[in-house]
C-alpha cells in the first residue's frame, strides 16, 4: 500500500536546460548551480574516492555528459590525472581549460581512457539510450563509473526543502523534473543487465539508504 502511493511513474518531459537555444551564459548558470548541487551532495567527493580505490592505474579519466568540466576539474586536483569531456554542447568556455569535445556519447567514438564517469547524465536517456552508451563507452574504456538521481518522493521532498530555496527558480525546476525523470534503481539495473548481455563486464550497483543518488560501477575484464 505504501509502495504504492510513494511510487512516480517516470516523466520523460524535456528540462529548460535541454533547450538547445538557450544562450551560453544561461547554460553556464545552470552548470553553476549544479555544481553547487553536486558539492552539497558530495557527488563529486564520491566520484574521486571510487576513482583512488580502483585497483589499477588511472592516467586518464573521461567524463561523459560533462557539461562545462567542473567534475574533470575536481578529479584533476584531486588526482593530477589527464582529463577529457565528452558532451553533447561543448561549451564555449569550460571550467580551468579543461578539454571538452562535442559528441553523443550514445553514438559518436570516444576518446580512449582507463575510467569513465557518467554524472547526472542517463535521466535524459531513454532505455536504449542508456544501452547503447554503455556498449558505446565499454569500447573505449575499461571502467564506467555512472551516478544518477532515484525517482522517488523522498529526495523531491528533500530537494524541496534543503536545495530549492537557494536556487533559481528555473533550476529549481530542473532539478525536480530530473528526479522525476530519473530511474528507479530496479529499472536501472534491469536497463545495465541488458547493456551488458553477453559481454565480459560485471557491475555493483549501490543506493544510498536516502535515495539521494545510485552508482552503477561497471568493469570489463
Ligand atoms: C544535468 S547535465 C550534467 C552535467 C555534468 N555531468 C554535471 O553533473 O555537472 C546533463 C548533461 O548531459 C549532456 N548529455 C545529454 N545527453 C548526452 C549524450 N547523448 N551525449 C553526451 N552528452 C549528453 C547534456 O548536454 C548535459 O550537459
Amino acid at each position: 500500500m505504501l509502495k504504492s502511493v510513494l511510487r512516480m511513474q517516470r516523466s520523460l518531459a524535456a528540462e529548460i536546460m535541454d533547450n538547445p537555444q538557450i544562450s551560453e551564459d544561461v547554460w553556464q548558470r545552470f552548470h553553476h548551480e549544479l555544481g553547487y548541487v553536486h558539492r552539497a551532495l558530495r557527488n563529486h567527493r564520491v566520484i574521486v574516492r571510487a576513482l583512488e580505490r580502483d585497483p589499477k592505474p588511472v592516467r586518464r579519466v573521461l567524463d561523459i555528459g560533462c557539461g562545462h568540466g567542473e567534475l574533470l576539474h575536481e578529479i584533476r586536483r584531486a588526482l593530477g590525472v589527464e582529463v577529457i569531456g565528452v558532451d553533447l554542447r561543448a561549451p564555449k568556455r569550460s571550467v580551468h581549460g579543461i578539454p571538452i569535445i562535442a559528441a553523443d556519447a550514445a553514438c559518436d567514438r570516444l576518446p580512449d581512457a582507463d575510467v569513465a564517469v557518467c554524472l547526472a547524465v542517463i535521466h535524459h536517456l531513454s532505455d536504449p539510450e542508456v544501452v547503447a552508451l554503455v556498449r558505446n563507452a565499454g569500447r573505449s574504456v575499461r571502467r564506467l563509473i555512472i551516478v544518477d538521481l532515484v525517482r522517488h518522493r523522498m529526495p523531491l521532498l528533500l530537494f524541496n526543502v534543503f536545495l530549492a530555496p537557494f536556487l533559481s527558480p528555473d533550476f529549481a525546476a530542473d532539478g525536480r523534473q530530473s528526479v522525476r525523470r530519473s530511474y528507479t534503481p530496479e529499472e536501472l539495473r534491469l536497463v545495465i543487465e541488458r547493456a551488458l548481455e553477453g559481454s565480459n563486464a560485471h557491475f555493483e550497483h549501490r543506493v544510498t539508504p536516502i535515495r539521494s543518488r545510485q552508482i552503477v560501477d561497471i568493469s570489463w575484464r
